[in-house]
Parts: structure tokens; C-alpha cells; sequence
């Protein structure tokens, strides 16, 4: 029977949908509600011109749905908090496929796909891309979907490298429930570098690096299949969940496959971007706390878009937090069984930190008996409550042998008068790409470097200044506007011309309007011409960082 429907507001990123059931339910009653329904212009669904894709040749579309943007795609209870099961039929026409977060998958006749997702999963987690995409085998539970044109790259790139990280994976933090583990690489404008859709992970192009230097997105996004996508952050107020959870497994599996030295280097790089982030925002600011206070509000001085919420320290001091959890525990082996009985208690849950460190004091009675919650300085209401500089810094110097040619290196380039021989004796034709990423960085902080220096290096390494790879041409142009080198502007465009992840986009914008009146004026110049191409999100935050009108 037709029901009542009223549609209220409750903040600028959605409006409440209410409807009138005819009498209350009773417990244990099963209600089947249909709701018809068009998503129009809302930020969940992204709808793309065929000039911005790959191919540029069919239109393409995806939906995005962390952290609130699936209410604008199905309506929903939009909230981590709840979990359900769903299935979906989809009919796509000629010529085109329909992929989703789902764990089975069928094709119909009339382009017509059916999927079904049995486990249960938070909202923001449900998500369908469309498009000319095709796939390729890359392991016996792993494929890799992309555009035709991509289709080879995208294979090459991640061929039989994928199942060591899932078995790595289900030795530390136990099985792997979501069958299948699959690769979309999304258009070129995709705001994130991988997105943990269940069995399909949505991925930027720039990981096709051809060479599998960036494979640390996939590790990454891979190890929220254990923490947040099977133990979930009951609200965005405690992001960190997720993230911090991740990023600590991210770098165990790292340590396993790869070793100690490169992932602390690796993780030395987190790290100067959580200090980069705490210099640009002050570390008092209140988002810098692991627990954030979200309130729905009309306007943006109160209450905090969950959205917002994207930043640097959910990650590193997140991921400092539960590294000094590992270091009270002071037995990598105890914390890796911890790490498993707690995705095996909590799994398909939604739960708080409270959950998470009171089942740690329960699952360690003698740090409890210590009262290890409340040693002076290191306080667990401290680290979840008290914005700034992580406390306790794991120890990274298992990847000095990497970091100190580097550091030296970037040392040599900031003197005032360049001594060219000691610079001509550091090889750097073998070094990783992390090793590069970790030197430009320690530039960076350096920058600007007197005059000339910078034009120098520039000549004297094509491979950084020239680099195709994007996390190198991220931090060439960040030092290119540091230093305000005006011969190499046009890379800081052609980089933000070539994609639109919102970690590369945002920082370079900053970094412009902070500058000369002609990096000013660049910014001005590459924002209207590439503002169509971006996630509506990235959008905006680039209007606010640039005074514009429309900005929330
Ligand atoms: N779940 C995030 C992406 C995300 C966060 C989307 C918040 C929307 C709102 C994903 O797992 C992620 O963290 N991606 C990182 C990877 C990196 C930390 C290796 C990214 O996109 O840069
Ligand atoms: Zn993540």
C-alpha cells in the first residue's frame, strides 16, 4: 500500500526521508519497504563525458559513497553503524559493463548484470562503476578490470603480486571472508589513490607506474578487507579506526613481503606528510585529534562534515597509536594474535575505541593491572582526545641504510655554494622510488634552496624532474613552487591536467595561492580549465583554498 513521504532537512551534505508506516512494527516483524526513487545531481554518483576517460570514447560512470555520499546514490541508513546484506539488478545499454562491490556477480541477457553482496556491510561501502571496461586474470582469486586501452598496463602491473599480499594478509589477521579480491582502475579524475570497495577495490590510474612502485595502495586497501571493512568504525568521529587499523596492517604485511627497511622508509614518508599537515593547519586544530566531535549543522562553523575528516592524522597518528599499543605489548608475535582476536570478536560489527581498547586491557590483563591507560603523557584519553603531535613515534631506523644516503644527499643540495663533486659521487640510478619520494621530501622541507640550486638539480636528475610517476611529480612540483621556478610551471599544470586525486590536487593548489602572484595566477588559470573534470568534492575544497564563491 502506498505510504506517506516527507522529505526534511538535516545538513548541507543530506536531507532526512521520512516515511509513515501505518502502524508501528512489532519486534521480530519483517517489513518490506520498496521506495522508487531517480538520483539526480548528487555527490555519490559521478557521471562522465567520454573526454574523461582513458579511452575518450563512451561516457563512464561510478558512485563514491565514503564517507556520506551513498544517501545521494540509494537511500539508506547512512551510517557505518548498520549493516546489511544486498543484491542489485542492473541494466546497462549496449556495449557496456556494470561492475559492484558484490560478492557474486552474473551476466543476463539485455546487458543486464545481477549482483549480490551475502556479507553485511555499512552503506558507504556499496558501489557500481559503469563503463567500457574489460578484465584480466592477475592471480586464482584476483582480476584486474579497467578500460580496454589500460586493460595491458593494468595487468603487467599487478600480475601474480597480488595473492602473496592476501595470503600474508589471512596468516596475520585471519581469514579472508569476501571470495573474491578484484582491481577497477577508475578514470583519471578518481579523488582517491584506492577506495576499499569489498572484492573490487577502486583504484587511480596513477598506480600504473610500470613498475609497481605504488603498490603500497594496494596493501593498503587490502588490509581494510580485516580492519573496516569486517570491523567497522561505528561513526566518522572515529575515523581513525579504520585508517590507524590499516595503516599499522598495511606495514606488517609490508614487513613480511618486503622487509623492515623499506617500510620504515616507507613509513618515514607518512610521516613528513603528517608533520607537513599539522605545519599547514596548527597542531591545536581539532580535527588533529583521533576522536573528532561530528555534529549535522546548517552551517559550517558548527558541527563537522565527515568528509572533512580526510586527513593526515587519522593515518600516521592513528597509526602511531596503535604502533605504541604494539610497543606496550613489547612482543610483535602477542600484538599480531591480539590483532587477530580482535578482528575475530568485532568482525561484521560496528564498534567505538572504547570497544577496541577495552577488549586490548581484557585481552592483556597484566597492562591492565599496570594501569597502562593512564601512564602520564601517553593517557589513552590523551591520544584520542588531545589534538597534536603523536606522543610515542615508532621506531624507524631500521630504514636508516635508505634514509641517510638520502638525507645526506638532500643536505649536499641545500648549501650555499654546491660542492658538484660530493653531489656526483651519490648514484641515484638505483634507487627506489620511495628512496626519491623520502629525498625530495627532506628538499622540500629545505626549500626554498638558494638561488639556482634547484634549476641544477633539476638538470642533473631528468629522472626526478622529468618522472612519470606520480607520487615524484607530486613532490617535483610542490619543490618547483617552493622554490618558485617559473621555467617549470608548466608541469604543476600538465600533473593537475593529468589526474585529480585529491591528495595531489589540494596540496599544489595551496601551495600556488601561498605563492608569487604568478603561481597565483596559475592557479587561477588550471582551476577553470580543469574544475569540470574534478569529484565534485575536490571541487569545492579547491574553491575554498582559493576564496571562490560556493565554497561550503
Ligand atoms: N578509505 C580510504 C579512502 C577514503 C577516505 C575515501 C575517506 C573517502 C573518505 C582509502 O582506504 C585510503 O585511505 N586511500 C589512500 C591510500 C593510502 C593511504 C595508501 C589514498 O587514497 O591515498
Ligand atoms: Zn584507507
Amino acid at each position: 500500500q502506498p505510504l506517506p513521504v516527507e522529505s526534511r532537512p538535516f545538513a548541507p551534505y543530506g536531507s532526512v526521508l521520512s516515511i509513515g508506516l501505518p502502524r508501528g512494527p512489532s519486534a521480530g516483524q519483517r517489513l518490506t519497504l520498496e521506495i522508487d526513487y531517480e538520483a539526480g545531481e548528487g555527490p555519490g554518483v559521478c557521471w562522465l563525458a567520454p573526454e574523461q576517460t582513458a579511452g575518450k570514447q563512451k561516457p563512464y560512470m561510478y558512485t563514491q559513497g565514503q564517507a556520506v555520499l551513498n544517501r545521494s546514490f540509494f537511500p539508506c541508513f547512512d551510517t557505518p553503524s548498520v549493516k546489511f546484506t544486498y543484491s542489485a539488478t542492473v541494466t546497462v545499454p549496449e556495449g557496456f559493463t556494470a561492475v559492484m562491490s558484490a560478492t557474486s556477480w552474473e551476466k543476463q541477457k539485455d546487458n543486464t548484470f545481477v549482483f549480490k553482496m551475502s556479507q553485511p556491510i555499512p552503506s558507504y561501502l556499496i558501489a557500481l562503476a559503469v563503463g567500457d571496461i574489460v578484465s584480466a586474470d592477475v592471480g586464482p582469486r584476483s582480476r584486474v578490470w579497467a578500460e580496454p586501452c589500460l586493460i595491458e598496463a593494468a595487468k603487467k602491473e599487478y600480475d601474480g603480486v597480488i595473492e602473496e599480499f592476501l595470503t600474508v594478509g589471512e596468516k596475520l589477521f585471519g581469514p579472508y571472508v569476501w571470495g573474491r579480491y578484484d582491481i577497477l582502475f577508475m578514470p583519471p579524475s578518481f579523488p582517491f589513490g584506492g577506495m576499499e570497495n569489498p572484492c573490487l577495490t577502486f583504484v587511480t590510474p596513477c598506480l600504473l607506474a610500470g613498475d609497481r612502485s605504488l603498490v603500497d595502495v594496494i596493501i593498503h586497501e587490502i588490509s581494510h578487507s580485516w580492519f573496516g571493512n569486517l570491523v567497522t568504525n561505528a561513526t566518522w568521529g572515529e575515523f581513525w579506526l579504520n585508517e590507524g587499523f590499516t595503516m599499522y596492517a598495511q606495514r606488517r604485511i609490508s614487513t613480511e613481503v618486503y622487509g623492515s627497511a623499506y617500510t620504515c622508509l616507507e613509513a618515514a614518508t607518512g610521516r613528513a606528510l603528517l608533520r607537513q599537515h599539522m605545519d599547514n593547519t596548527g597542531e591545536d586544530h581539532p580535527l588533529n585529534k583521533l576522536r573528532v566531535v561530528i555534529e549535522p549543522a546548517f552551517s559550517v562553523s558548527l558541527g563537522v562534515n565527515p568528509d572533512d575528516t580526510y586527513n593526515e592524522t587519522p593515518y600516521e597518528k592513528g597509526y602511531c597509536f596503535v604502533s605504541y599499543l604494539a610497543h606496550l605489548v613489547g612482543d610483535q608475535n602477542k600484538f599480531d594474535a591480539f590483532l587477530q582476536a580482535y578482528v575475530n570478536r568485532f568482525k561484521f560489527q560496528s564498534i567505538t575505541a572504547d570497544d577496541t581498547l577495552g577488549f586490548f586491557l581484557e585481552y592483556f590483563p597484566e597492562l591492565k593491572e599496570k594501569g597502562v591507560e593512564s601512564i602520564p603523557g601517553f593517557e589513552f584519553d590523551r591520544w584520542l582526545n588531545t589534538p597534536g603531535w603523536p606522543p610515542y613515534l615508532p621506531d624507524l631506523s631500521p630504514g636508516e641504510q635508505l634514509m641517510k644516503p638520502a638525507d645526506e644527499l638532500a643536505e649536499l643540495w641545500a648549501a650555499d655554494t654546491l660542492n658538484m663533486e660530493a653531489i656526483e659521487a651519490v648514484d641515484i640510478t638505483a634507487w627506489r622510488t620511495y628512496q626519491l619520494v623520502y629525498f625530495l621530501d627532506q628538499v622540500l622541507q629545505r626549500s626554498p634552496l638558494p638561488e639556482g640550486n634547484v634549476e641544477r638539480l633539476s638538470k642533473m636528475y631528468p629522472k626526478i624532474s622529468k618522472a612519470q610517476n606520480a607520487e615524484l611529480r607530486l613532490r617535483w612540483c610542490q619543490i618547483v613552487l617552493k622554490n618558485n621556478l617559473e621555467a617549470e610551471y608548466s608541469k604543476v599544470k600538465d600533473f593537475l591536467h593529468s589526474q585529480g586525486k585529491q591528495k595531489y590536487t589540494l596540496p599544489l593548489y595551496r601551495a600556488m595561492w601561498g605563492g608569487s602572484e604568478a603561481a597565483r595566477a596559475l592557479a587561477m588559470e588550471t582551476f577553470s580549465a580543469t574544475a569540470p573534470q574534478l569529484h565534485v568534492n575536490v571541487q569545492n575544497y579547491v574553491k575554498k583554498i582559493l576564496g571562490l564563491e560556493g565554497a561550503e
